[in-house]
């Protein structure tokens, strides 16, 4: 198949479908968008300020791989979170934010064929949707595993079949997930692992919410590798300065694996991909170096996860987020929800099944609306209160 027929199997993307959904009525009041996760709450003045200082650097060219200055203020703050020690200079691969990497990993990892058949990457379903666009765009086979009740919102590949885990190249988990905002617990990322190294597949973490969470920090999968021995080859961790410092505009992130995985992702990067401009090194390094920002941060989210039980919790079956920015409600049917709280409240949110595949019939996002917290917390309270309203009428079941 051509490159360009690969994406067709790609429905449009959730925001677009999301406009064509609420094209068809007016809004019901006064406009509240809950529908996409931008970060909003405001990044700290120094980073501008650097931005500004240093903004002579944007008359060379940057050093594509990263400044020694950023990749040791990244190297620096895994020691401090983690208590993991990566070396700068070659276990870590800068990138123009996470999406970036997750795309690309897997034209990069994944190979011609996986014990003579077709390729198969293992994604959550539902999921963050340019892990399909990664899949599809390397010719390999997208398997969508339920993260659902049943499984406590995190995928269960071990109950995949052999034949699919031996042709396994690649596993994507998001943790802190989103759109459901599970944690997966240390012995969850220990299981995994220990799968992937049965079947000689890596796991693609997308960790880009690990600090937006309630009181205890999400364990994340190179601290867990390094606690059992498994070898840093076998993961690749994605983190992201968007959610944690609030600075989505900046896309600056970055990707930690082994020295081979990485020598080999250094090379197609500097083939495939733009550098990040200099003064953005320079603020990105002097972000991952400082803790406070991002701690008021969390707390804002903290408040907001308590606005949000404080409206919700009454309601049978509510689940209250362990990190990430989003509520996951259960409505019965997230489309018709959704359009109905446009039409009747002007409320704007994400019907879940526009994040999940459908798989023998059933799409585990469809009952489900999705709900960023990322509103200012009176304008979050009315929208909140809102949903909150029509869930009532409906008497929709909250499971
Ligand atoms: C689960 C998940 N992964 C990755 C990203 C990409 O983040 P960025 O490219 O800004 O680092 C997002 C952004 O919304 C996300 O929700």
């Amino acid at each position: 198949m051509s490159f360009p027929e690969r994406f067709s199997v790609l429905p449009e993307y959730p925001f677009a479908r999301l406009n064509g959904l609420l094209r068809k009525r007016r809004p019901g009041g006064e406009v509240i968008d809950l529908s996409v996760g931008n970060p909003r709450h405001a990044f700290p003045d120094w980073i501008s300020e650097a931005i500004a200082d240093e903004s002579a650097g944007l008359g060379t060219y940057p050093p594509t791989m990263g400044t020694p200055e950023l990749l040791c203020a990244i190297s620096g703050w895994i020691e401090r979170r983690y208590s993991v020690d990566v070396n700068p200079d070659r276990e870590i691969l800068i990138l123009n934010g996470t999406r970036e990497g997750l795309f690309n990993a897997c034209l990069w990892l994944v190979p011609e064929s996986e014990n003579g058949q077709v390729p198969c990457v293992l994604i959550p379903n539902p999921f963050y949707q340019v892990y399909a666009g990664g899949v599809v765009a390397a010719g390999a086979e997208p398997v969508y595993v339920p993260a659902v009740k049943e499984t406590g919102y995190l995928p269960d590949y071990a109950s995949l079949s052999q034949d699919i885990l031996d042709r396994t190249s690649l596993a994507f988990l998001c943790s802190p997930s989103n759109p459901q905002g599970a944690v997966a617990s240390a012995e969850y990322l220990a299981q995994l692992l220990s799968l992937a190294e049965h079947h000689g597949f890596r796991i693609l973490a997308d960790e880009c919410y690990s600090e937006i969470y309630r009181t205890v920090p999400p364990p994340g999968i190179l601290e867990v590798a390094a606690a059992h021995k498994v070898k840093r080859e076998s993961v690749v961790a994605f983190h992201s300065l968007s959610k944690r410092s609030n600075l989505p505009g900046l896309r600056s992130g970055f990707l930690v694996s082994g020295r081979k995985t990485v020598k080999w992702m250094k090379t197609l990067r500097e083939y495939s991909a733009p550098s990040m401009p200099g003064p953005l090194q320079k603020a990105s390094a002097l972000a991952w170096g400082d803790e406070l920002h991002v701690e008021e941060n969390r707390l804002r989210y903290c408040r907001k996860f308590d606005v949000a039980d404080r409206i919700f919790g009454d309601l049978e079956g509510y689940r209250s987020p362990e990190g990430g920015f989003f509520l996951w409600l259960s409505v019965g049917n997230g489309e018709s929800a959704a359009l109905k709280l446009w039409s009747d409240y002007g409320v704007r949110v994400l019907p879940g099944e526009y994040l999940g595949r459908e798989v023998n019939g059933s799409n585990p996002g469809r009952g489900y609306i999705r709900v960023a917290l990322v509103a200012d917390e009176p304008e979050l309270e009315a929208g909140l209160g809102k949903i909150r309203k029509f869930i009532g009428e409906q008497g929709a079941v909250v499971s």
